[in-house]
Order: C-alpha cells, then structure tokens, then sequence
C-alpha cells in the first residue's frame, strides 16, 4: 500500500517554508513521485501511521502488517531505501527473512529491526536474521531519523561507483570540506580543498553531466552539503551563461560551496526541525549567516566574493532581506547572481519539512518577486539555465 493522502495541505506545507524562508511569501505543492520508498513491516497500524509521518518528505512508505505480504510485494529494483521490519510481525521467521533477500525490490536493502526487548530481538523467530541496524521501541524520531539516514547515506555513497572518476572526486572533495568545516578545523588546508573542489566543479559544469551529478546527491542527508554543492552548480551554470570567464567561475563555485558554511553551526535540532520554528528558533537559523562570515575569517586568503556571498545571498533587491536590509545597488555583483540560485535550490531542494518543488512550480514562484526580491532580467536570464 502506498498511501498518498496523508501529504499535507499546501497551507502547512507553506507555512513550514516560510518558517525557514521568510522572505517568500506563498508556495505550491508537488508530487513526490521520485521519492525512494521506505517499507514499514509492522502489524500495528498506529506505529506505521506515526513512521510515514516522520518520512513524509523522504519517502514513499509501504506498509506492510503480515510476513506473508513479502510474496506480494512488487516494487522497482533498487528503489527501496530502507525496511524497517518489527518483532511484531505476524507469521514472521526464518521464511520471510528469505524472501525479503530474495525479492528484488529489497534484496539489497539495508535491514532495521525494531524491538520490543534488545535482550530478546523477537525471541528465535529472528534468530537466523542480521540486520543493519536494532531499535527499541517506543522509537524516537530522531533516534529512527538518524538510523535510517546514516543508512542511506551508506548506500548513496556506494551508488557513486558508477559517477564518471572526476564527479566521484568532486563529491569526495567537497564532502570532505564540510567535514572539516563542521569539525571546526577550518585552516589553510581546507582553502586548497575548496579551490581544489570548485575547480572540479566547474570542469563538471561544462562537461554536459551535472544534472546527472546533481541527481547523484538528492538522498545524502547532508543537507547543507548537498545545497551548497547544488547552489555553487548553479551560480557557475548561471555565471556561464552571461559569459564570465573561468577564473570568474571558480570563484563563483568557492562562493557557492561556503555561503551557508555557517549552518553547520545552528543546531541539528532546529535546522532539521519538521514543524514549525519558534521566534528564537529562526533567530537561530539567521544566525547562519554571521558564523557563515566568522568560519571565513579563519581562512586568510578566501576569494572576496565567496565572503560577499556568504554575508549578503539573504539580502533582497528591496532591501527585506538580512541582515543588513542592503538594497539595489548596495548589494554587490556575485551577491545578486547568487540570491536566485539560492532560492531556486532551497525550493527545489526536498527537506523534512516541505518537499521538493518542480522546476516550473519554483520558477512561477519566483517571477512573483521580479523587481521586489529579484531583478527581473536577471531572473529571465537564470530561467534559460536552471537545472
Ligand atoms: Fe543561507
Ligand atoms: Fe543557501
């Protein structure tokens, strides 16, 4: 069963945006039809009903309330992210520990098994069974949240075995930036890694793949990660387009892989917040943009506009933004290249509090702020090259 009515109305969908992004004012809503699914082995209706709630934006769930229900199971090879299988589940043994290896949409599917006891995982029924990962219940969201995802990023990471050598280095390269970044060990070394990784960047941007690349990236759950390496693909595909030279573009990719370094230091639980954000909660997320500029001065020598863009890709041509409410000609060059491609990725971009929007439905939204967020021709212009 894939049930799609439990998505939310686009009210709240919009409501939870804007928590985030307050200076975009209304949203649409888009299928989630390209969502891996995540299948939910448990006979108690109530548990699926809250496990689907939790991964609303993630995954399409499958419930599944009987052992014998894997014989029924047919779903695309390869699709289905995680199962989740509970000690509960009746007529569950040794047959369907089998058959769950057997089927081809779980074959290769990493495994949780949820508990009512650690000491006796679901007495001898499981006995043969090794999954990936136990949990015991009652489950805490954020402790099944991080299962599942440090699960995914498992699988995502070995699906980039088959990315061309330089885009699998290019990952590589600016994961290991962010790990650095978010360790605070910030220094010389990470200034090479970045320049190392933006020149990858934009020898991706021409190679005629980066969708491909870009695709590759969608389910790793590091957000901030997988946003700015999208964002920086952007602002060179943008910089391409209007004819700026290499050396132009290498720093755009700089600026684009550190603007919101500084969300490494807002805490988890509000970046990663599912409802709505206290006043003290978004004063938290605006933050971002002040430790954005700090971790940068730790690296004597980063190109001026990776620091502009850091500090100023949240200002708006009308000066709503912030946090300094610059306006028009106060805003520099990169900076203004930069804010639609920001606000392009972050509506495109699926997070645990709104999903992911289509090109078409992010672009519609966008034109709404011509000559107020954005400048219009500018926006006319990033439309040809939006990814
Ligand atoms: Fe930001
Ligand atoms: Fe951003």
């Amino acid at each position: 069963m894939v049930d799609t009515s439990m998505a939310p109305a686009r009210a709240q969908t919009e409501r939870l945006f804007l928590e985030r992004h307050r200076t975009l004012e209304s949203m649409a809503h888009c299928p989630s039809s390209d969502l891996p699914y995540l299948v939910v082995a448990d006979i108690d209706r109530r548990e699926f009903n809250r496990i689907e709630d939790i991964f609303r934006y993630d995954f399409q769930t499958v419930w599944m309330r009987d052992a014998m229900s894997i014989t029924n199971l047919v779903l695309p090879e390869g699709r289905v992210g995680v199962v989740l299988v509970s000690d509960n589940l009746p007529r569950a043994g040794a047959d369907f520990v089998e058959a769950l290896r057997l089927n081809p949409a779980t074959a290769a599917s990493p495994v949780v098994l949820m508990v009512q006891s650690a000491l006796r995982p679901g007495g001898e029924r499981f006995s043969e069974f090794a999954p990936e990962a136990m949990l015991t219940r009652p489950l805490l969201p954020t402790v099944l949240r991080a299962t599942v995802q440090r699960l995914m990023r498992r699988s995502v990471q070995k699906s980039w075995q088959s990315l061309r050598p330089r885009h699998r280095e290019l990952l590589a390269t600016t994961l290991k930036l962010f790990s650095a970044f978010g360790s605070g060990a910030a220094g010389v070394v990470e200034l090479e890694v970045l320049r190392h990784g933006s020149r990858l960047l934009v020898d991706a941007c021409s190679d005629g793949h980066v969708s491909a690349l870009l695709d590759a990236l969608r389910q790793h759950d590091d957000y901030t990660w997988v946003h700015s390496t999208r964002v920086a693909a952007q602002m060179v595909m943008f910089g391409r387009y209007v004819g700026m030279s290499r050396g132009d573009l290498e720093l755009l990719a700089e600026a684009g892989l550190v603007h919101d370094i500084g969300k490494l230091k807002v805490p988890l639980a509000v970046l990663n917040k599912q409802g709505p954000l206290t006043p003290g909660e978004r004063a938290s997320m605006e933050t971002h943009v002040g430790s954005g500029m700090r971790l940068l001065e730790a690296l004597p020598g980063i190109s001026r506009e990776a620091s502009q863009v850091t500090a100023r890709h949240h200002e708006r041509l009308d000066g709503t933004g912030y946090p300094f409410g610059l306006k028009g000609s106060e805003i520099d060059e990169a900076s203004l290249l930069a804010a639609p491609c920001d606000v392009y990725v972050a509506l495109t971009d699926r997070r645990c509090y709104k999903p992911a929007f289509s090109k078409d439905q992010a672009l519609s939204h966008m034109r709404e702020r011509a000559g107020s967020h954005f400048d219009g021709k500018l926006l006319d212009r990033f439309a040809e090259v939006a990814l």
